[in-house]
């Protein structure tokens, strides 16, 4: 999915771009992530796990390097921000990977907290992730996938008010009240 993004955007920007660069670097930019230990580092990582990947393929040093400096700077998690137009493009593929439907529902997999909580959180990390795209034809890609999200999220969200209400309602039902606004909950005087 990112390597056709990254090669949808090559092909509506007008930076000059290597495709060979971008589809090595996009093939190859979570290979970091093969221990969840490593997932905040898994950029910097997978730069040494591709060096070594490349090693010994005919290909010149210097496109391994670029292939390389791809992997790394693809996730603010490295904390080294994309400068060449390839890792740009891989950057803005794999965020824009992040911002669809899957990447919210992989934002529910092994999250702790409420799915209240959790969509929340996914809908502001996704307004901070879309604010650092780097081309303007990403945004658009962007904007479209927020539509499909935003049904989606609704979906959910409603979901959730439904069912909020509902046990409320057995709990008022009980003479209990609270819930909600209280972590406690109280027998309701009478
Ligand atoms: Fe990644």
């Amino acid at each position: 999915m990112v390597t056709r993004t990254a090669i949808q955007i090559s092909k509506n920007i007008e930076d000059p771009i290597d495709p060979f660069i971008v589809i090595a670097g996009s093939l190859l930019h979570d290979i970091g992530k093969t221990t969840s230990h490593f997932a905040n580092f898994h950029g910097l990582f997978g730069g040494s796990i591709a060096e070594e990947f490349l090693e010994g393929l005919e290909i010149e040093n210097s496109t391994s390097e670029r292939i390389c400096r791809v992997v790394v700077r693809h996730t603010p998690t490295s904390s080294i921000p994309p400068e060449t137009p390839e890792e740009k493009v891989v950057y803005d593929a794999d965020t824009l990977d992040r911002l669809g439907l899957m990447g919210l529902l992989r934002g529910f997999i092994g999250k702790e907290g409420s799915m209240q909580e959790i969509l929340e959180k996914y809908m502001t990390s996704r307004q901070l992730d879309y604010d650092k795209l780097n081309y303007e034809y990403s945004r658009e890609l962007g904007m479209m996938g927020a539509q499909e999200l935003e049904g989606f999220s609704a979906v959910i969200q409603k979901r959730l008010d439904d069912r909020m209400s509902s046990i409320e309602g057995i709990f008022e039902k009980e003479g209990l009240i609270g819930i909600g606004s209280s972590k406690k909950l109280k027998k309701k005087k009478k």
